[in-house]
C-alpha cells in the first residue's frame, strides 16, 4: 500500500511538478534523469492523472527544463564555492540534491511542516543536508544558515503563491542578510498563469491555488530597488532541449511579443 501524501492547497501543487518532471524522466531521451524522483514517486498512492491531467502538449519537458535551469544554477554556483551552502525554499519534493550531486554543498531545505515531514520520510538525509520545518517568510531559518563558504538561495515554484509584498519582502530580506550571496527564482506573467490554471482545471480534479505575484521581463529592471545589495540582475542561461520546444526555449526572448510573456528564471546578486 503506498502511502497517502494528504497535500492540499499550495503544498500539493508540489506533486504537480514532480509528476510532470517524472514522466519526462521516463523518456530514454529524457532532459532531466532523475532515478531518485521515479522511485519517489512510485511510493505514493495518489492519483496524479486523475487529479492533474496530461497537462499541455510538451509540459513535461517544459518543467524539466524549467529543473534542469535551477540545477544549473547550483552547478555554477557550486563551482566557485566549493563547500557553499545551497537553500531551497519552498523546496517540495524536488530532488535537485541528488541530479547536481556535489560532494562539497551543504544543503538546507525550507518548506511548510506537513511537506517537511513528508520529505524526511521519503527521501534519504545525510550529514550535508538539513530540513527546516516553517515558513521561508518567517526568515528565521536564515539563523541556520553559515555564510562562510557562500549561500545561494533558490525559490523555485514558490514565490507567485505570495503576495506582492510578501514575494518582494523576502528577496529584500535575502539580500541583506547575504552580502555576496545570490537569489535564484521562477516567475511569470499574469497571462501564462491564466494559461496554465485553465489547462490545470480543464485537465484534472485538482483547483490550483491562486497565485499573487507575477513578473515579466519588463520588471526586471525595477527589482535593485528592492534592496541596495541587489548589484546585479540576470536571467538564468537556458540549455536548449528536444524538438521544438527544446529549441525555442533559449531562443523564447527573441522572438516577437510571446517572448514579453516569457516565463522568468531571475539571478539576482547581492
Ligand atoms: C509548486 S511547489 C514547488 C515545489 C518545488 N520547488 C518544485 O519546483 O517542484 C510549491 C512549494 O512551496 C511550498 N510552500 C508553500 N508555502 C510556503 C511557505 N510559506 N514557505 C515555504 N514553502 C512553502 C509548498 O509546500 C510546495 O512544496
Amino acid at each position: 500500500m503506498g502511502i497517502d501524501p494528504g497535500l492540499s492547497g499550495v503544498p500539493e501543487t508540489a506533486l504537480w511538478t514532480l509528476y510532470h518532471r517524472t514522466r519526462e524522466s521516463r523518456r530514454p531521451d529524457t532532459v532531466l534523469p532523475d532515478s531518485v524522483a521515479l522511485r519517489l514517486i512510485a511510493e505514493f498512492d495518489y492519483p496524479f492523472e486523475a487529479r492533474f491531467g496530461g497537462g499541455f502538449p510538451a509540459q513535461a519537458q517544459t518543467m524539466a527544463l524549467r529543473a534542469r535551469v535551477f540545477d544549473d544554477e547550483v552547478r555554477r554556483f557550486l563551482a566557485d564555492h566549493p563547500g557553499g551552502t545551497v537553500v531551497a525554499l519552498g523546496e517540495g519534493l524536488e530532488t535537485t540534491f541528488w541530479r547536481v550531486a556535489d560532494p562539497t554543498v551543504r544543503w538546507l531545505t525550507v518548506d511548510v511542516p506537513q511537506m517537511a515531514e513528508l520529505r524526511l520520510r521519503l527521501l534519504p538525509h545525510g550529514d550535508r543536508q538539513r530540513v527546516h520545518a516553517g515558513s521561508a517568510l518567517d526568515v528565521s531559518w536564515m539563523d541556520e544558515v553559515d555564510p562562510s563558504a557562500g549561500v545561494l538561495v533558490t525559490a523555485q515554484g514558490l514565490l507567485m503563491y505570495f503576495q506582492p509584498e510578501q514575494a518582494e519582502g523576502l528577496i529584500a530580506a535575502v539580500a541583506g542578510r547575504f552580502p555576496g550571496g545570490r537569489m535564484v527564482f521562477d516567475a511569470i506573467t499574469p497571462l501564462v498563469s491564466s494559461q496554465v490554471v485553465s489547462q490545470l482545471r480543464g485537465g484534472g480534479a485538482f483547483e490550483p491555488p491562486a497565485l499573487h505575484w507575477f513578473l515579466s521581463a519588463a520588471d526586471l529592471a525595477r527589482l535593485p530597488a528592492l534592496h541596495p545589495a541587489i548589484s546585479g540582475v540576470s536571467e538564468a542561461h537556458v540549455r536548449p532541449g528536444r524538438g521544438l520546444t527544446g529549441w525555442l526555449a533559449p531562443r523564447l526572448r527573441h522572438v516577437p511579443i510571446l517572448g514579453r510573456q516569457r516565463p522568468l528564471v531571475v539571478v539576482l546578486d547581492f
